[in-house]
């Protein structure tokens, strides 16, 4: 709580306190979290995913409890100190109005709320995509274009709020020299100096027992919602793989899942099987018979999963092989070349090397792990 008290003729001025304790931790763990959100989702490859998972929930619950805090903090932590109606934001940007703000200033309270928003539809769309495109997580029933749609916009909206943070950052520095105040080391100490005519806020008493309660119930809700993880999510395709299928088929190269390709592209296939990439890989007519029609029942059309929309179709079109395509090739564009000609790999085909899950056809981001080189 601060009091509006009058600066005494000393040598030092008085420092008030302005961000609370929680604010600061909430500022500060905002700022771990984001960063190993940030560093998990563009820096590191999916095999990473479980962090950046924990990394962006924790976020969401974070500003869940800034936002509540927002309501029942003290003074300065409260949406009543900084949001304010667009005229006064307006006055402020154009300098047209005295005074220092001891909390956020006008323009600060825009940006607080913009990033609430931002960071919350960041938690929506990666559940979302989760859920739709690699069918794990809460959300694992939607179709797969709204899984799709949720990860494109994640990853847009994740790149504005690294410019906005950039912002945040340029305008603190700005401001601290502007106003000759360190307004880092305040949000460290949450103190700042004391000077006629600031804007001290209307003083707000905190509830922090109300807060608590609210924010024990919400993480207590959440915890109930969410399924266990242990689900069978829909639309992964068939584990059980066909025994002749798997006999003719898994001599030279691990069984493609037929989800991997359209029906189109297995009768293409299997109607060429005397010049297979080069192999004789032929079977007698009933055998070949057989295989085509398991295989086109259990095509691309039947599975929800990302390989089947990203590469179903690729052969027909534009590749002789799925690892020529180009959303395969965008896929692992931050994998080494070396890596699939040294050993174990060996070959871009030879997918469950690196994918537990290949036989499933599922290739979740939880199942990759690329193998370390036998020592010779
Ligand atoms: C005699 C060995 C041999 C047999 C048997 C064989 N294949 Fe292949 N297959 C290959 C080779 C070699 C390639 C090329 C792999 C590469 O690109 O490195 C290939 C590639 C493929 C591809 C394309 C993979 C990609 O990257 O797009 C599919 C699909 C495939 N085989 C399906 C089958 C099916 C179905 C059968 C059973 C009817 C079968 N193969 C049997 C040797 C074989
Ligand atoms: C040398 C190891 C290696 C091989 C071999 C390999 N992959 Fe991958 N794959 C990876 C890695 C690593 C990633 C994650 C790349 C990233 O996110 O930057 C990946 C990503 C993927 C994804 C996207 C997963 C997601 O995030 O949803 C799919 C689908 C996929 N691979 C399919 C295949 C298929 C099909 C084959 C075989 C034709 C194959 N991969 C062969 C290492 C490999």
């Amino acid at each position: 709580m601060t009091d509006a008290t009058t600066t005494e003729i000393c040598d030092r001025p008085e420092r008030v306190r302005v961000w609370d304790i929680w604010v600061r931790l909430f500022h500060w763990l905002l700022v771990t979290c984001i960063a190993i959100a940030a560093v998990t989702g563009f820096v590191l490859d999916a095999s990473w995913i479980a962090l950046h998972i924990v990394a962006g929930l924790s976020v969401v619950a974070l500003v869940v409890a800034r936002v509540i805090w927002g309501f029942l903090g003290p003074t300065h932590a409260r949406f009543t100190d900084f949001l304010r109606r667009p005229a006064v934001v307006f006055f402020h940007l154009t300098g047209k109005e005295s005074g220092r703000y001891l909390g956020h200033n006008p323009a600060g309270g825009v940006m607080m709320l913009g990033l609430i928003g931002i960071v919350l539809t960041l938690g929506v769309t990666g559940l979302a995509g989760l859920g739709g495109a690699l069918r794990t997580g809460p959300l694992l029933s939607l179709p797969y274009p709204v899984g799709a749609a949720g990860l494109e916009i994640h990853e847009a909206l994740a790149v504005f709020l690294l410019a906005m943070i950039f912002a945040h950052i340029a305008a603190a520095i700005l401001e601290s020299r502007y106003s000759r105040e360190n307004l880092v080391l305040s949000m460290l100490t949450g103190t700042k100096e004391s000077r006629p005519g600031d804007h001290t806020g209307h003083p707000e008493r905190a509830r922090p027992l109300l807060a608590l309660m609210l924010i024990l119930g919400l993480a207590a809700t959440a915890i109930l919602l969410l399924p266990n993880g242990r689900q069978t999510p829909i639309g992964v395709p068939v584990a059980e793989l066909d025994a002749s299928f798997v006999d003719e088929c898994s001599a030279c190269h691990l069984a493609y899942h037929p989800s991997l390709l359209t029906g189109a592209e297995w009768r293409a296939l299997m109607a060429g099987l005397e010049d297979h990439y080069g192999e004789d890989a032929s079977l007698d007519a009933e055998t070949t018979a057989r295989i085509t029609d398991w295989l086109v029942a259990h095509d691309a059309a039947t599975a929800q999963t990302r390989p089947a929309r990203m590469f179903a179709g690729t052969l027909g079109t534009s590749a002789v092989s799925m690892t020529e395509s180009r959303a395969w090739n965008h896929l692992h564009q931050d994998v080494r070349e070396e890596i699939f000609l040294r050993a174990p790999v060996y070959s871009k085909s030879n997918c469950s090397a690196c994918h537990s899950d290949a036989e499933t056809g599922w290739f979740s981001p939880f199942h990759i792990q690329i193998p370390k080189e036998p020592s010779k």
